[in-house]
């Protein structure tokens, strides 16, 4: 799917991460992509995770997956809403809305949330740490949005929402199938259903917590650091109190931790294998099959269609001397020459685009070989 009526170049300069912005029907043509029972089907499944949220005299409670099939029958008149997480992993349809906003990086995209509410349901004002695409698939929702939250802002008391204390809507929308509201990060929202058979699909990014970055990054540093790369004070030389701590020693420290830290080839290395670690590490994704050399080339000379696994994490970072690093799940790969130029196709926009020709050495086929075998790539029927 794509979007004809969208001004992508407009939207990073005016919008992206700075204020909210309603796109009216941007598509081609609008198809609902998951219907309200397959949705409701995957919340009842072990490894999907999911929520549900009900409505009962004006108080909201929450209930995490999977949710039991009999719940689904047990609920009332009162309104619910129930939220299914990365639904793009497991439905190709939903995977293909993350396509056009590939004009934000890949590593920043987090998941397609899809949420089913029924007349009245929402999950309260709050704000999100992240970007969204809010894409109206089925029905009607009422967005409110209002100001911008920090940690500061107060929230209600509440065991499982984070629920804004005080909301006060700055402005208000009807949207219907296709329209689209873009949420940056910080700014409250509130999204209810009107009429039911309401179903939003929420294009979630992330963004690293510098907190996280730096606890990570540190945990992977010192995994590496031995026991005995200890500080050294050789030649020491006197000092008038005993009991000082001095600039020369406090510097020296200092420079023990910034040195290991202060390496950017280091941490790009790191960054990329971190950032591609999948979102569900425990999800078994490999084939019931075992690829082999003969296989790749026997699919590829077939034109069979490549495709990423739509909950895989790929993406590459470049290098000085002209190689590439590319990262997929969790693992680095050294590519050079045809390797990295596969690696890049691999990345690039729309079912990657990988020929008999393109994957000639040993090296190529190897690599394709074990992203098939660790089913972050698969041959799709013609
Ligand atoms: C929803 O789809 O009901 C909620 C999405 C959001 O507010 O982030
Ligand atoms: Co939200």
């Amino acid at each position: 799917m794509q979007l004809t009526k969208f001004d992508i170049t407009e939207f990073l300069a005016e919008y992206w991460q700075q204020k909210p912005m309603l796109i009216r029907n941007p598509w081609a043509e609008w198809a609902n992509p998951l219907s309200p029972d397959d949705l409701a089907g995957m919340a009842c499944e072990e490894d999907v995770e999911s929520r549900l949220i009900t409505l009962d005299n004006g108080a909201l409670s929450a209930e995490d997956g999977p949710v039991p099939e009999k719940r689904f029958r047990r609920l009332g008149r009162a309104p619910w809403t129930l939220l299914v997480q990365a639904v793009d992993q497991y439905i190709p349809d939903v995977a293909a809305l993350v396509e056009p906003f590939r004009f934000i990086p890949d590593w920043r995209i987090d998941d397609v949330m899809v949420s089913y509410a029924t007349d009245g349901g929402g999950v309260g004002a709050h704000f999100d740490q992240y970007d969204v695409f809010l894409i109206q698939g089925l029905g009607t929702r009422r967005w409110q949005v209002g100001g911008y939250c920090d940690d500061n802002t107060p929230l209600l008391p509440h065991d499982d929402l984070r629920l804004l204390a005080d909301f006060e809507a700055t402005e208000e929308w009807l949207l219907e199938p296709g329209d689209i509201l873009y949420v940056p990060p910080g700014f409250s929202h509130n999204g209810v259903a009107v009429g039911d058979d309401c179903m939003t699909y929420s294009v979630g990014f992330r963004a690293p917590a510098r907190s996280e970055l730096i606890g990570d990054y540190c945990e992977h540093l010192i995994d590496q650091l031995p026991d005995d790369d200890r500080y050294t004070d050789p030649k020491l030389a006197t000092q008038d109190n005993p009991g000082e701590i001095s600039a020369a020693a406090i510097a020296k420290l200092h420079k023990m931790v910034t040195d290991q830290v202060n390496d950017p080839a280091a941490f790009a290395l790191w960054f990329g294998q971190y950032n591609s670690t999948p979102k569900y590490p425990d999800i078994d994704w490999r084939p019931d099959f075992v690829a082999d050399a003969d296989y790749v080339r026997d699919m590829l000379a077939q034109h069979f269609p490549l495709a990423r696994n739509p909950a895989s994490r790929m993406s590459f970072i470049r290098r000085v001397d002209g190689g590439i690093w590319l990262f997929v799940d969790g693992e680095k790969y050294d590519c050079q020459g045809d390797t990295a130029q596969l690696a890049e196709r691999l990345c690039a926009l729309g079912l990657p685009e990988v020929s008999l020709p393109m994957v000639q050495t040993a090296d190529c086929v190897e690599l394709m070989v074990t992203l098939l075998n660790q089913g972050s790539l698969v041959f799709e029927s013609h």
